[in-house]
């Protein structure tokens, strides 16, 4: 990694401790259109771009950081809110697109939940989905440009089960108890890769034959970024398709319609995961 690069990271969180007093309990990433944990209490929002000196370009992205308390209750948890992230598909490298992560690890945050959108492998999802990461396949990291996909193909799934994931699981089955619109949520193995295209029938295929539950573009790379560190990450991917021979995939701005749509039920998660 370059000496740029750490400094980067070194500067976002010297430039968020200097504007945020304490350090957040948790941090969430928000994939495309995916909205939640809006009006957090005494909040503050910096854009990307003072964060890190760089914005996202991806439509439904918005590109902040809002830090703000969870409710107005006195020891409610603080919590910062990244609002979009880089993907290495928009030309940035692995440490980029990493940086949002080892920010979060760097300044201390203890707990980080992840978000994506997905597209649904596994033919018993339904659009609107929430799939808990419980694996996931890195089929988009930079090693690959060098060796092939054949080693990415070859290797087993890595199980990524912790105590944040089982805590997602367990508040999802009280909260699908408790209220009929909660649709139970899934578990289920995510796989990274490079994109920007939607996969062709064929990819799919494979992934399928790969136990792949979900594919995506991103949030592998940031549970890898903060493996080791005192974060522990979790990662929920919101299914905005379900791929099906007989039915054409939309588009980004299905994607973004299907991502709104779930939201709320993600709020209800975070929020009571989170308090
Ligand atoms: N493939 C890859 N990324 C995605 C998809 C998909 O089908 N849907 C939303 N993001």
């Amino acid at each position: 990694m370059s000496q740029a690069v750490v400094d980067r990271a070194e500067s976002a969180v010297a430039f968020l401790k200097e504007k945020v007093k304490g350090i957040p309990d948790a941090a969430v990433v928000l994939g495309s259109g995916v909205s939640v944990l809006e009006g957090l209490v005494d909040s503050e929002s910096f854009p990307f771009l003072d964060v890190f000196g760089i914005s996202p370009s991806v439509h439904g992205h918005s590109g902040n950081v809002t830090v703000g308390r969870l409710s107005d209750a006195a020891d409610a948890p603080l919590v910062a809110v990244f609002r979009g992230r880089f993907h290495l598909y928009e030309g940035h490298d692995w440490s980029v697109v990493t940086l949002a992560a080892r920010v979060v690890a760097l300044w201390g945050v203890k707990k980080l939940l992840l978000t994506n959108a997905a597209g649904g492998l596994n033919k018993e999802y339904h659009v609107g989905d929430l799939m808990v990461l419980t694996g996931y396949r890195d089929h988009l990291n930079p090693e690959l440009a060098k060796t092939g996909l054949l080693p990415a193909i070859a290797k087993a799934t890595t199980k990524c089960s912790n105590a944040l994931s089982d805590q997602l699981l367990k508040v999802g089955e009280q909260l699908a108890k408790a209220d009929k619109e909660f649709r139970p949520l899934r578990q289920g193995t995510y796989c990274a890769l490079g994109g920007p295209n939607y996969e062709t029938m064929a990819e799919i295929e494979m992934l399928r034959r790969l136990k792949g539950d979900a594919v995506g573009m991103s949030t592998v790379p940031e549970m890898l970024a903060v493996e080791g560190s005192g974060t522990t990450a979790a990662a929920v991917s919101v299914i905005t398709n379900v791929w099906r021979e007989d039915e054409p995939m939309g588009g980004h701005e299905e994607v973004l319609e299907a991502s709104k749509m779930a939201s709320k039920r993600l709020d209800q998660l975070f929020r009571k995961v989170l308090a």
